[in-house]
């Protein structure tokens, strides 16, 4: 049941709620559009319309139906005792797709707590109104029936248990994260609307081998990866799990952590779908979401992704839009160099000279130098090494300075000394 506020046109909300429904693995039979123009406490839409759906149930044969807004317990069981078939809302369905996606423990762990809590208020008198079968697995999935069987103290102790095991991945994950934040290197994370091309876009250049596929939600658990080869040395990557609009209130604080990755980046590599017909909704809402997180102030590079699939250069989406624009496509690799260019442009610091004495022992920080294209000139080596006037950012600096090879040489107490004090 595709809910509308009434006078609105919301098709592209509606065509939101069928991809995820189909997502979910729904098979859809039919639609009932309902106008909106207060909630009925009952049944959340009249009794007119409740009447209709009941009808379209039996007439289709349907065994669940997906109602694109939220419902009280009180109405969804009202729906389902009239309908006589499962009633899933729209958190219950975004809760399933989610735990149908997790990969990581943690992410199992943050599906599973969201997905209790959400049904522990629907627990109170039990689903016994309904053949348990009825309406496939789709809202079931994950703790799934047999905790619909379970009363509410047993609920109430698999919720805190649960709570005990994610603070501890969240602790652990947290201490991986300052790890990487020590690391010195800067984080870059792909946000943008789901199925955008994140995880595509992550693997091409990270050279992973994460999940992508044509569903929503494919990503749920954020993936990082050191991604070398700029002028400033390397990056951390990051790929976060996929904004849908008006993501309900309750999952963004399950999925927080999800998105610390976003929150805590130097930059976002904001990926745009170029071939959706309603990008500049999508752009506007994934910046929504980022307000919601406070990450609203990390620079951002627009990524105009499917280029591929695109005739027109789409200049006039982001007229009058402050933020850098690159256009590639993460399927075939075009515009990819245009990326990383970027990348280098908006990572670089301020270039400091350095005049380095290279000693042969740190040979591999001398092949480093040249390969960043860092080396501004070089004298002949003589018995102390190399004498080589180099221009790096403070950040590489410190990067080449903790190189192995360069331990204990006075290259590294160079680096290191003058990345220190910014001089
Ligand atoms: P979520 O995990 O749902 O947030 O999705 P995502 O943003 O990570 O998208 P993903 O990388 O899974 O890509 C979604 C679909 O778009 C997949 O079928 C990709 O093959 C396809 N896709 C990604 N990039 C491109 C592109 O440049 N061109 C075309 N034609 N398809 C692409």
């Amino acid at each position: 049941m595709q809910l509308r506020e009434s006078g609105a046109d919301n098709a592209s909300a509606a065509a939101e709620f069928r991809d995820l429904a189909l997502s979910a693995g729904a098979q859809l039979l039919g639609e009932v559009d309902a106008p909106l123009s207060r909630p009925h406490p009952r049944f959340c839409v009249g009794s007119g319309k409740a009447a209709e759906i009941a009808d379209q149930v039996r007439l289709l044969e349907a065994d669940l139906v997906l109602v694109s807004g939220t419902l009280t317990p009180i109405q969804e069981r009202n729906l389902e005792a009239l309908v006589k078939a499962r009633v899933v809302d729209r958190t219950g369905l975004i809760l399933d797709i989610f735990a149908a996606r997790a990969r990581s423990h943690e992410g199992k762990l943050q599906v599973e707590l969201a997905q209790l809590r959400h049904m522990a208020t629907r627990l109170v008198r039990g689903w016994t109104h309904l053949e348990r079968q009825r309406g496939g697995s789709i809202g079931l999935r994950g703790p799934g029936e047999t905790q619909l069987e379970t009363d509410r103290r047993l609920l109430a102790e698999r919720v805190k248990q649960l709570s005990r095991r994610l603070n501890k991945v969240v602790r652990q994950r947290e201490q991986g994260r300052q790890q990487r934040l020590a690391s010195d290197l800067p984080q870059v994370a792909l946000v943008g609307y789901t199925n955008a091309g994140k995880s595509t876009l992550f693997n091409r250049l990270a050279g992973a081998g994460v999940y992508a596929a044509d569903q929503l939600f494919a990503t749920l658990d954020p993936t990082v990866r050191r991604v070398a080869g700029f002028r400033f040395g390397e990056l951390v990557l990051a790929d976060t799990v996929g904004f849908v609009s008006d993501l309900p209130h309750e999952l963004v604080a399950a999925f927080r952590s999800t998105l610390t990755e976003a929150r805590e980046a130097d930059l976002l590599l904001h990926l745009v779908d170029g071939a959706d017909p309603e990008a500049a909704q999508r752009i506007a809402d994934v910046d929504a979401v980022l307000r919601e997180i406070g990450a609203e102030e990390i620079p951002q590079l627009i990524v105009l992704n499917k280029a591929d699939l695109l005739s027109d250069p789409l200049d006039s989406l982001l007229a009058g839009d402050s933020r850098p624009v690159v256009r590639v496509s993460a399927l075939t690799g075009d515009g990819l160099d245009q990326l990383r260019e970027k990348l280098n442009e908006l990572l670089s610091e301020q270039s400091i000279h350095y005049d380095l004495q290279v000693p042969f022992a740190a040979s591999a920080l001398r092949a480093r130098l040249i390969a960043y294209g860092a080396v501004r000139s070089e004298s002949e080596a003589d018995e102390s090494g190399w004498h080589m006037e180099v221009e790096l950012s403070e950040r590489l600096a410190r990067q080449l300075g903790h190189l192995p090879g360069a331990s204990g040489s006075c290259a590294r107490q160079q680096l290191l000394r003058s990345a220190e004090s910014g001089e």
